[in-house]
């Protein structure tokens, strides 16, 4: 049994995530150390925020980060950040902070899945939205209410010198910086057999996912992954989830244990956040990951 307590990190991501694992980063350096990986591909098929790659990338612990997600809209916001850098940082600048904004970027979210939206365009919307929405939930209302009567408003979360900063940081490591949209299990099943790989493995959660993510997962979705990550047990790979006897069952034959972790994404409101009480998740490690860390 490995005991991890999540601290609240530094905040390399420009994206909030709900229930996002950037504290994990300096659990994975000890991990990555422990494994004896000289700055390793890090990936994360189930990347949402990415808060824990970037932080390690920016450390120089890894030497390459793989963000992947299959959200088209989480996908357009990374490789917008990353790749057209400085259109996204001209967007920043220019675009108000405003209810009748958030509608227009809320509009352009909505049509994520159509085939004539701009990538730019739509991956902006998805950071605005992401930054200015409760809990950082696309889908969920805007901060402070459509009134914007209460202490915290839509900017609570949107100071664009600090947002400005981690863009230009991530645009300097764009070359270390791979963005993909596929399926989480065929990124894994690509990466996992190859040398100097870690991955960090964070899918939609069983009991939680619906609500909080845009593409949540099906009970044959968990048994796929698993069959995965089982399949490859002797690589370097860490997964978390919310407490659920599905995992329980499908990882019995790993080193499997509970931890807590800073989490808010249940709470409403900007003000509640702050309250940030943890949560216990499920901790599942790779065969090679538990040795090492014995
Ligand atoms: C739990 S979130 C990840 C949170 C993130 N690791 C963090 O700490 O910020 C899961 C992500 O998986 C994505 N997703 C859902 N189904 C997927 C699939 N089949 N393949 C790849 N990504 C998927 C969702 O869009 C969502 O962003």
């Amino acid at each position: 049994m490995v005991e991890v307590i999540a601290r609240r990190g530094s905040h390399a991501s420009p994206l909030r995530y709900p229930g996002g694992k950037a504290t994990l980063a300096r659990f994975f350096e000890s991990t990555i150390k422990a494994l004896g990986l000289d700055k390793p591909t890090y990936i994360e098929p189930y990347a949402g925020g990415a808060g824990a790659g970037i932080e390690l990338l920016l450390k120089g612990v890894v030497g390459m980060v793989v963000i992947n997600d299959l959200d088209p809209a989480i996908h357009a916001c990374w490789k917008a950040m990353v790749k057209d850098s400085d259109e996204f940082l001209r967007l920043l600048k220019r675009t108000p902070l405003t209810i009748e904004e958030w509608r227009n970027q809320r509009e352009i979210y909505r049509r994520r899945h159509d085939a004539d939206v701009d990538p730019l365009t739509l991956g902006f919307a998805t950071f605005y939205l992401n930054r200015t929405s409760r809990s950082g939930v696309l889908g969920a209302g805007v901060i402070g209410g459509f009134a914007q009567a209460g202490s915290y408003k839509i900017d609570a979360r949107f100071d664009k010198d600090v947002l400005r900063d981690r863009i230009e940081k991530l645009a300097e490591l764009s070359g270390k910086i791979r963005v993909t949209k596929q399926d989480g299990a065929a990124r894994l099943s690509e990466y996992l057999p190859k040398d100097n790989v870690f991955a960090y493995v964070d899918p939609p959660y069983v009991e939680k996912g619906s609500s909080l993510y845009m593409s949540a997962f099906q009970e044959q979705d968990h048994i796929k992954l698993a069959r995965v990550l089982n399949g490859y047990a002797n690589t370097n790979w860490v997964l978390t989830y919310d407490v659920a006897e599905l995992i329980r069952s499908l990882y019995r034959a790993r080193d499997i244990s509970e931890f807590r972790l800073l989490y808010s994404a249940h709470l409403r409101g900007a003000k509640d956040e702050l309250k940030r009480p943890s949560a216990s998740e499920l901790i599942v490690l790779s065969n090679t990951v538990a040795d090492a860390l014995r």
